[in-house]
C-alpha cells in the first residue's frame, strides 16, 4: 500500500481498495492467517462509538495485538494539551493511531505529527473504513453491474462512500435534501474516478432500478442543536415500505439507525436488510486495512 495513512477512501488507489477487500474476504474465509503480534493500536474518540471501537479492538485481538481506548477526558488532550504534542508521543509508544474527531483538519494534524499510521474512524466529512465495510458487503452479494442509490445526507459516511463507489466501479445515484448536498469536491472527484454519481433532490427517482438503497441518520454526532431544522429538510427521506414499494433493492445503513427517522423499523427489520452484514463487515474490513497499513 502506497499510504502512510488512511484519512479518506481516496488515500487508496482503486487497485488497493480491490487488495484490502480481497483481504478482508479472505481474513473472514479464514484463508488468511496475517498476524499483528505485539503490535498496539492507539484508539482515540472526540465521539460516541459502538461498532468503530469494537471492531478496531476486537480486530487487533484477533490479529494477535492489542488496542488502547482513549476518550478525550481520559488523556490531557482534553485538558488543554494541544494535538501536535499529543500525536508526537502517542507516535512514541503505539504502532497505529486510530482516530474518530469531529474536525477533518485535526485528523490531517494528526498524521502530520504522529510517526505512525493514522487511521480516519470518522470526521463530520469522512467515513472511510465504513466504506471498506460497505463495498464488501455489496460485492459479497451483487455482480459488478449493481446500482446503488445513497438516500440521506451528504455529510461524511455518503461522502467516503460516493468516492469509494466510484474507486469500486459501483453505479451511485445520490439524493439528498438541497439544503444538505455532498461537497462538489465530493461529486467533482468520483467524476474525476471516472463514476459521475447522478445527483437528485428526489428520493423516487434516484431509487429507480436501484439493487441496494443506503441511508445514514439525519442527526449527526455534533449536530444536535440543529435537530429541528434538519428533521424538516428530510422530510420525504424515511426509508419505508412506500417509498421502497415496487423495488427489491436491499437496505443498507451505517448504523446506528434512529427508526422512524431515517428508516423504519419495518423496513430495517425487513429481509430486504443488509445491515447486520455491513456491521460485521467492519471487523473484516478493518482487519484487512490494519494488516496492509501497520504490517
Ligand atoms: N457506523 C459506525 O461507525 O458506528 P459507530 O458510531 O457505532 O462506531
Ligand atoms: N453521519 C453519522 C454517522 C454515524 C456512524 C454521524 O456522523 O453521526
Amino acid at each position: 500500500m502506497n499510504t502512510d495513512n488512511f484519512l479518506d477512501i481516496d488515500d487508496l488507489t482503486a487497485d488497493e481498495v480491490d487488495e484490502v477487500l480481497a483481504r478482508a474476504a479472505a481474513l473472514k474465509n479464514g484463508e488468511d492467517d496475517a498476524q499483528l503480534s505485539d503490535q498496539t493500536l492507539g484508539m482515540l474518540f472526540e465521539k460516541p462509538s459502538t461498532r468503530t471501537r469494537i471492531s478496531f479492538e476486537t480486530g487487533m485481538t484477533q490479529l494477535g495485538g492489542h488496542a488502547i481506548f482513549m476518550g478525550p477526558e481520559d488523556i490531557q488532550l482534553g485538558h488543554g494539551e494541544p494535538l501536535k504534542d499529543t500525536a508526537r508521543a502517542m507516535g512514541r509508544y503505539v504502532d497505529g493511531i486510530m482516530a474518530r474527531l469531529f474536525s477533518h483538519e485535526d485528523a490531517e494534524i494528526l498524521a502530520e505529527y504522529a510517526d505512525v499510521p493514522v487511521i480516519n474512524g470518522l470526521t463530520d466529512d469522512a467515513h472511510p473504513c465504513q466504506t471498506l465495510a460497505d463495498l464488501l458487503t455489496i460485492r459479497e452479494r451483487f455482480d459488478e453491474d449493481v446500482q446503488v442509490a445513497w438516500v440521506g445526507d451528504g455529510n461524511n459516511v455518503g461522502q467516503s462512500f460516493a468516492i469509494g463507489c466510484a474507486l469500486a466501479g459501483i453505479d451511485l445515484t445520490v439524493a439528498t435534501p438541497s439544503e444538505y448536498p455532498m461537497d462538489d469536491a465530493v461529486v467533482d472527484r468520483a467524476t474525476e474516478l471516472g463514476s459521475e454519481p447522478e445527483i437528485y433532490t428526489d428520493p423516487e427517482a434516484a431509487i429507480e432500478g436501484a439493487d441496494v438503497v443506503y441511508t445514514d441518520v439525519w442527526v449527526s454526532m455534533g449536530e444536535e442543536d440543529k435537530r429541528e431544522e434538519k428533521l424538516a429538510a428530510f422530510e420525504g427521506f424515511q426509508l419505508n415500505e412506500e417509498l421502497l414499494a415496487g423495488t427489491d433493492a436491499k437496505v443498507m445503513h451505517c448504523l446506528p439507525a434512529h427508526r422512524g427517522e431515517e428508516i423504519t423499523d419495518a423496513v430495517l427489520e425487513s429481509d430486504r436488510s443488509i445491515v447486520w452484514d455491513q456491521a460485521e463487515n467492519r471487523l473484516h474490513a478493518q482487519k484487512a486495512l490494519l494488516v496492509e497499513l501497520l504490517g
